[in-house]
């Protein structure tokens, strides 16, 4: 028989000493040896070449990356969404940048993505596969997804084997998942919760684990024949 852990909910989890870990890395910067650049294995700015381009940054830390990129660049619309307000003061009133403290699973944009990232941010999160589902739904035609994801921290209540990821690209090195273009992503799968306590993951910090419930597809009424 397989055991779940206890799993917990949204609000509990955003409590878990495992999410409000002041020690984590908030702080990357967009180049360097302690960054965006390193850490994706891509420039965000090389994604963003025309004027008005957006990017989003899901779980954006202190927005370091983005407040160099709109010093470096007004032009660009920047948007920067994290759980806690651990904003650098230096991005305010920056033109082109906003920085908003929310939980990404209840946030919603105004406006579609050149470039949407999430660096090191689905580690914490509960239902990482709905993030990534409706990240996706907010690209551009010719937008580009990037997010770090261990598969490690993604399991079946019932024990069983995680589905593919059909539709997005795995880098197994850099444990991160990228997409070109919106997509509806269908999983067959419902998030039951999530277990603060399964220890680190291959960042060498504390992750959360997701546990998900197959559920079959809505059945195709049938027509007359
Ligand atoms: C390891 S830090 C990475 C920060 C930033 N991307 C960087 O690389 O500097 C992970 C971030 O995820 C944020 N986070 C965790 N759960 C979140 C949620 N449900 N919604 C938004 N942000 C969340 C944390 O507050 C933290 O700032």
């Amino acid at each position: 028989m397989v055991t779940s852990p206890r799993l917990l909910d949204d609000e509990a989890l955003e409590q878990s000493s495992v999410v409000a870990n002041n020690a984590m890395n908030r702080d990357r910067n967009l180049d360097g040896v302690n960054s965006y650049r390193k850490d994706l294995g891509f420039d965000p700015l090389s994604c963003l070449t025309g004027e008005g381009q957006s990017w989003l940054d899901i779980c954006c830390g202190s927005g370091r990356a983005l407040i160099q990129a709109a010093r470096a660049h007004p032009h660009l619309r920047l948007t920067g969404v994290d759980l806690v307000d651990f904003f650098d003061p230096t991005g305010a009133g920056l033109p082109g940048l906003t920085l908003t403290a929310a939980s990404i699973v209840g946030w919603r944009p105004d406006h579609a993505f050149d470039l949407i990232t999430c660096v090191h941010g689905l580690h914490y999160v509960g239902d990482k596969l709905g993030v990534v589902a409706r990240a996706l739904r907010w690209l551009k035609p010719d937008g580009f997804f990037a997010a770090h994801l261990d598969l490690s921290n993604l399991k079946l209540v019932d024990g069983g084997r995680m589905p593919a990821l059909k539709g997005l690209r795995y880098d197994s090195h850099r444990r991160l998942v990228t997409r070109r273009g919106p997509l509806e992503m269908h999983l067959g799968l419902e998030y039951v919760g999530a277990d603060d306590t399964c220890g680190p993951n291959f960042t060498g910090q504390p992750a959360v684990d997701s546990y998900y419930r197959p559920v079959s597809a809505p059945r195709r009424r049938r027509g007359p024949a």
